[in-house]
């Protein structure tokens, strides 16, 4: 499952088309600036629609990210509006995941974004610039990517176990377990490999037990299971 939507294109460019018809027909009804306007808010409406976040298990977050890490937001973004981007500047404390891709990035200083939040933009509220936040995302263009359906929480918010599990264990599952969800049931194991995700289900939350202190790990060869994020006692 794909958490990061792709860019809107198709909304900018039917856009595009509807100004160069005017151009091209001066006297047609269509060039008033209600209809394009008109256009423009259709096309925002399904960029919104288009925009809804899944919430899926953080190991999933972890598993589908091409980076993961610590970091401040160091204050207001950068706008270009050439291209419809702004990037956040960011002090980054610790990298999770990562280190084999970010030595393509151009640049580790800058997270980049959609400009506006109904075309998926991540609008940071926090003006702590001391605040610390779990950030993930994608690497596209050589540019660090985040949108408002990224996993982006205050460190602090984060539970313990999930701590534990972004720094040290979540990736130990990713390439042999999947963490299933379950959103009707009856919900059936269709493979060894799969822990069933029924937060949702229990709790019409993605914030339950298991998104909370449970990761989906290896416990033998081809099979999985659920297991405590709680330090192990020596
Ligand atoms: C916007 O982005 C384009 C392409 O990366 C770049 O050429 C241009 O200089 C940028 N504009 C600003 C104001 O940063
Ligand atoms: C800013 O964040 C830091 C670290 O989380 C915290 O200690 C501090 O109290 C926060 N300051 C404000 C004004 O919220």
């Amino acid at each position: 499952m794909d958490i990061y939507p792709q860019r809107l294109e198709p909304c900018r460019h039917r856009h595009r088309l509807s100004a160069s018809r005017d151009t091209r027909e001066p006297n047609m009804a269509l060039s008033s600036p209600l209809v394009s306007g008109m256009l423009l808010l259709l096309c925002l409406i399904a960029a919104s629609r288009a925009c809804t976040c899944a919430a899926p298990h953080p190991q999933m977050v972890f598993c589908s990210s091409d980076f993961v890490i610590r970091a401040k937001f160091m204050g207001a973004p950068e706008v270009n509006e050439t291209m419809l981007y702004q990037r956040y500047e960011i002090k980054m404390t610790k990298m999770f995941k990562g280190f084999d891709i970010l030595g393509d990035a151009s640049d580790i200083r800058f997270l980049h974004t959609p400009i506006m939040e109904s075309i998926c933009g991540y609008i940071h509220k926090s003006q702590n610039r001391s605040e610390e936040f779990l950030i993930t995302g994608t690497l596209q263009n050589g540019h660090l990517h985040i949108t408002m359906c990224s996993f982006i929480v205050p460190w602090n918010r984060l539970s313990a176990a999930q701590r534990r599990g972004f720094t040290k264990v979540y990736a130990g599952g990713c390439e042999k377990c999947t963490v299933f969800p379950c959103t009707s049931v009856p919900c059936k194991l269709q493979s060894d490999d799969h822990c069933l995700w029924t937060d949702q289900l229990l709790l019409g939350s993605e914030r339950g037990f298991q998104s909370r202190h449970l990761a989906c790990l290896p416990q033998q060869p081809g099979l999985c299971t659920w297991q405590s994020l709680k330090p192990q006692m020596a």
